[in-house]
């Protein structure tokens, strides 16, 4: 998610492409009998179970990568709560977003991950954060101020296996906070904050991490990488499609190293908005070397493109649809999408434009956010969210004209519950 001057109004998260159907593995995978018949895989630009029937992902984002680290909403509602929320309506899956910074603080910290009162104080003042996490815990009575920010990943992730939705890792940020822009520090790889030896050591951790939790299915491995504008010289030597193969065949191989069941998505350049040479096969300039599946040995069947489109202020349905079917998303899968949750803005082309869409390539996405509010996001503490699913105390739909109108027809036109 973009800062909201130049906000995206979709993300596509889309599941490999024809490119990738090319390639049959047969591997024996432990064949799980329940819910969530994982571990997945792709097979053209579907999400396969273990049972072969496809997944198509409806739900949210639920976003931990800012500045206290843990996941957002539960100073005002339980994690249960929250959950049986987004399940009333029928969503199956949520984006949960972590930091880096959160695991560099571990292994800072002699691999002790830091407690909920030193979290919400650092992140908010002694005061405030004081009060935040009085409500916190009053809201959540499992948790205590030495619970860790993973405990709570844990509790929702726990939550998501009881209520049956699926939860899908995001690495949003490498530095906690809001994202994102091109001067944040966190844009490219080796940018000042994103330290790729830090990133792959964080990817890794919450694969491990992550395999105690019977609801995580896939993971991703950076959310919007985009150009370092103000780090001009790695704009320049580094900000490339070539660069861009080195260091996510990195990625890939610290996630499938540390858990060979999860999907694996990938982004592309300019705020995830660009895929071609990947989907096309073409240079990945300014090398010659091309996008190959031969390159991660063993797991091929377990990449996902993602795509993210900012087009919020389009009025030509068909030039829409169009271009993101130029950009290769016909040949994937789900996609990611979000607006201001006003009277009017679910009615103009662009979200009615884009559920047709969906609907019509039964493709799956995660509307861009669930969160009412944030503990605190740039610099203003209890941040308002107009594009809130929720509304500010997460206690119920900020439209629900919205959610009766287009997001509940959305569910059922691509993820029948
Ligand atoms: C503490 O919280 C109050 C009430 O939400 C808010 O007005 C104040 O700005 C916060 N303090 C800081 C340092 O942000
Ligand atoms: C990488 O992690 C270490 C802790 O292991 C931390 O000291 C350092 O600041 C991190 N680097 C970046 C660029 O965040």
């Amino acid at each position: 998610m973009k800062s909201m001057l130049q906000a995206p109004f979709l993300h596509l998260l889309a599941a490999s492409g024809g490119l990738f159907s090319q390639i049959a593995e047969s591997r024996t995978l432990p064949r799980q009998s329940g819910w969530p018949f994982a571990p997945f895989v792709t097979s053209g630009r579907d999400i396969k179970d273990t049972q072969g029937q496809n997944v198509v992902y409806a739900g949210a984002n639920w976003p931990g990568a800012g500045e206290v680290m843990i996941p957002e909403g539960l100073q005002y509602q339980s994690v249960e709560t929250i959950v049986t929320k987004m399940k009333s309506i029928g969503m199956n899956a949520i984006r949960l977003t972590y930091a880096i910074e959160l695991i560099d603080q571990i292994y800072e910290n002699d691999g002790v991950d830091v407690p909920l009162s030193t979290a919400f104080t650092e992140a908010l003042g002694a005061e405030n954060g004081t009060i935040i996490l009085d409500q916190v815990l009053a809201n959540n009575p499992s948790f205590t101020g030495s619970t860790t920010r993973l405990e709570v990943y844990d509790a929702i992730a726990a939550e998501c296996a009881k209520q049956e939705i699926f939860v899908h890792l995001d690495n949003h940020m490498s530095r906690g906070a809001w994202c994102c822009n091109t001067e944040d520090g966190n844009s490219w790889f080796n940018d000042v904050d994103f330290n790729v030896a830090n990133w792959t050591r964080g990817l890794a951790y919450m694969a491990e991490h992550g395999k105690s939790w019977p609801a995580l299915v896939s993971m991703a491995l950076r959310n919007e990488l985009r150009s370092p504008d103000s780090n001009p010289e790695l704009k320049a030597s580094s900000y490339n499609w070539q660069d861009w193969y080195k260091y996510i065949k990195q990625g890939t191989e610290a996630i499938h190293g540390a858990n060979p069941d999860v999907l694996i998505f990938l982004s592309g350049l300019n705020f995830d908005t660009t895929m071609t040479p990947v989907v096309r096969g073409t240079a990945l300039t300014p090398g010659s070397e091309t996008f190959d599946l031969a390159d991660f040995e063993g797991y091929a069947e377990k990449l996902v493109l993602e795509l993210h489109n900012y087009d919020n202020n389009a009025n030509d349905c068909a030039a829409l649809q169009g271009g993101l079917h130029n950009n290769g998303y016909q040949a994937m899968s789900p996609a990611e999408f979000g607006f201001n949750m006003d009277a009017t803005e679910w009615q103009r082309t662009y979200a009615i434009c884009l559920a047709e869409y969906m609907v019509t390539l039964k493709s799956g996405w995660f509307i861009w956010v669930l969160a009412g509010s944030y503990y605190t996001r740039d610099g203003t503490q209890d941040y308002e969210e107009t594009w809130g699913l929720l509304n500010h105390d997460w206690s119920d739909w900020r439209s629900p004209e919205y959610v009766e109108g287009g997001l509940i027809p959305l569910i059922d036109g691509t993820a029948p519950p």
